[in-house]
């Protein structure tokens, strides 16, 4: 099958779904596995409550960061999108699939649920990832690679060369995870200041 990042455009702004399966995703290997786990489409309207509730459960949002208008704006650009992913069927948590019922959130995970996003954006050179996120309760499943995998097939379809992406220094926890995934430290410093819009007193934060 084919699906490699390098391959291009597996996903389309037209809302194409992906396949993307725990434990079979690799970022040299593509993505593999028609009887995915977990399918990455463009959000649409009636996921935006959903996404927004899986960010604020993965401590993503911010007081100075409206979730709702970012997400608007990533859906309004030309060269941006969220992704989500949804369960394509009923899935045991990670407490259940451990056998470990002190190991993490429980419960199942119905088929259709959104489980999982990753806001992208082309800056014409460069893809960017955000809100990378995955349900608490499939963490540690193979759910995180398969998002980024599918957020870097959609920037490189964009035409992005590179992906780049921001670790708060308050989550630095994280870092181990995109280690994982071949991400290196790229030895800058983030800089930034709010521009002069009238609600954008505390952006730039
Ligand atoms: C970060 C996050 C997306 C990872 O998703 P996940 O489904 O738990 O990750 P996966 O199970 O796909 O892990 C992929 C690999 O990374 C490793 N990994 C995951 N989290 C890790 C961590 N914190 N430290 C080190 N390695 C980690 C896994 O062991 C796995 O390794 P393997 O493929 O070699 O077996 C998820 O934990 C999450 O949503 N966190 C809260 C939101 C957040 O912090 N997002 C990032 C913002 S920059």
């Amino acid at each position: 099958m084919t699906g490699r990042v390098a391959d291009g455009p597996r996903l389309t702004r037209a809302g194409a779904a992906v396949p993307g399966r725990a434990r079979e995703e690799s970022l040299d290997g593509g993505l593999r596995g028609q009887d995915a786990d977990v399918a990455f489409a463009d959000v649409a309207d009636d996921d935006v409550e959903d996404v927004v509730a899986l960010w604020r459960a993965c401590d993503l949002t911010r007081p100075w960061n409206d979730p709702y208008r970012d997400l608007a704006d990533a859906r309004l650009g030309e060269t941006s999108t969220v992704l989500v992913g949804r369960a394509t069927r009923d899935l045991p948590g990670r407490a259940s699939a451990d056998g470990d019922p002190g190991g993490g959130p429980s419960g199942v995970v119905r088929a259709g649920e959104v489980v999982a996003s990753a806001m992208a954006g082309v800056d014409g050179h460069r893809g960017w990832l955000y809100y990378v996120a995955v349900d608490p309760r499939l963490q540690g499943t193979g759910t995180g690679r398969a998002t980024v995998v599918a957020a870097e097939a959609w920037l490189a379809a964009q035409g992005a060369r590179a992906v780049r992406l921001m670790v708060r220094s308050t989550n630095d926890a994280v870092r181990g995870f995109y280690e994982r995934l071949g991400y290196v430290d790229q030895e800058c410093v983030v800089l930034g200041r709010p521009l002069g819009a009238a609600d954008a007193r505390d952006a730039g934060r």
